[in-house]
């Protein structure tokens, strides 16, 4: 049993320590079932797998998609809600789901599967590792030949390139981190920031999605005070006569807020 336990930590990156093998034991047959299938969904990156999440290596992102067009990352994705629901939209346009969770990646890469939505894909991994995934090609590399493989993670060769043009990244209901110590793992903390500016196309925006008042301040508090420019803040943003459709997107945890009676706050700042 301890071996099947280590076979498992490596596979599933959300338990992290020999301990958690109970709580793996535990896990509903489907979950099991969900992880093995995540493995060899042709939408999905899954690094993870891999000891160090691949530093330094990318994903030649247009080659994967099979075309230039630009790129929109929904962060802390989930179910992959908004990356769907976009890419239904706007099929001239690419979108990368980005969260840990296998479970809930599952989810959305299996409704891209089964609509055939081609331009959108998932990538599971620590979001503190998202640039390595999306670096630019030095200006002299530009344009030449890439180094690209299919989104199926036992290909990714070490020496891809990547020429990617992310515009637009969402936030969406991320994990609000309320203690003070646990402030840099917010999603729009500096170093996220920081972050996000090396990998957003000149005049590239982030949108922030929460109901969490707190962080909702702080973020646009942050962004203020690491040169973003704010262009649009909500603060509820279903007391509006008349509600942007891209804000009406709902996702599981916005249904939940909702549900509970929250308003939801949305900020757009752009680098
Ligand atoms: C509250 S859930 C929101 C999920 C989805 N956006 C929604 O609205 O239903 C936060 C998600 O962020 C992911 N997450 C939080 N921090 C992360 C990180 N540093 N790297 C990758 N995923 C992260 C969690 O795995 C979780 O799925």
């Amino acid at each position: 049993m301890m071996e099947f336990c280590q076979a498992s930590i490596i596979l599933y990156t959300e338990l992290t320590s020999a301990e958690n093998c109970l709580q793996w034991k535990s896990m509903g047959k489907n979950k099991l079932q969900h992880f093995a299938e995540l493995k060899t969904f042709p939408n999905v990156i899954e690094p993870a797998v891999y000891p160090h999440t691949s530093r330094g290596v990318g994903v030649n992102w247009s080659e994967r998609f099979g075309n230039q067009n630009p790129i929109t990352l929904e962060l802390a994705c989930g179910k992959g809600e908004y990356a769907l629901a976009l890419a239904r939209l706007f099929p001239k346009r690419n979108f990368i789901g980005v969260d840990i969770k296998g479970a809930r990646l599952w989810r959305g890469a299996k409704t891209a599967l089964e609509e055939n939505l081609t331009n959108v894909a998932f990538l599971r991994i620590q979001i503190e590792n998202l640039e390595h995934y999306f670096r630019l090609p030095p200006p002299s590399r530009r344009g030449q030949g890439v180094v690209g493989h299919n989104l199926n993670s036992q290909n990714i060769p070490p020496t891809a390139k990547l020429s990617p043009i992310i515009t637009t990244v969402w936030i969406v209901f991320p994990d609000p981190f309320p203690r003070k110590r646990q402030a840099n793992k917010r999603l729009t903390s500096p170093r996220f920031l920081a972050m996000y500016k090396k990998i957003l196309a000149p005049g590239g925006a982030i949108h922030l999605k929460t109901d969490d008042l707190n962080l909702f301040n702080y973020s646009v508090e942050t962004a203020i005070a690491e040169g973003w420019k704010i262009k649009e803040i909500i603060n509820n943003i279903y007391a509006l006569p008349k509600l942007n459709p891209l804000l009406a997107i709902k996702t599981f945890y916005e249904n939940k807020h909702l549900r509970e009676g929250k308003q939801i706050h949305y900020l757009k700042a752009a680098r």
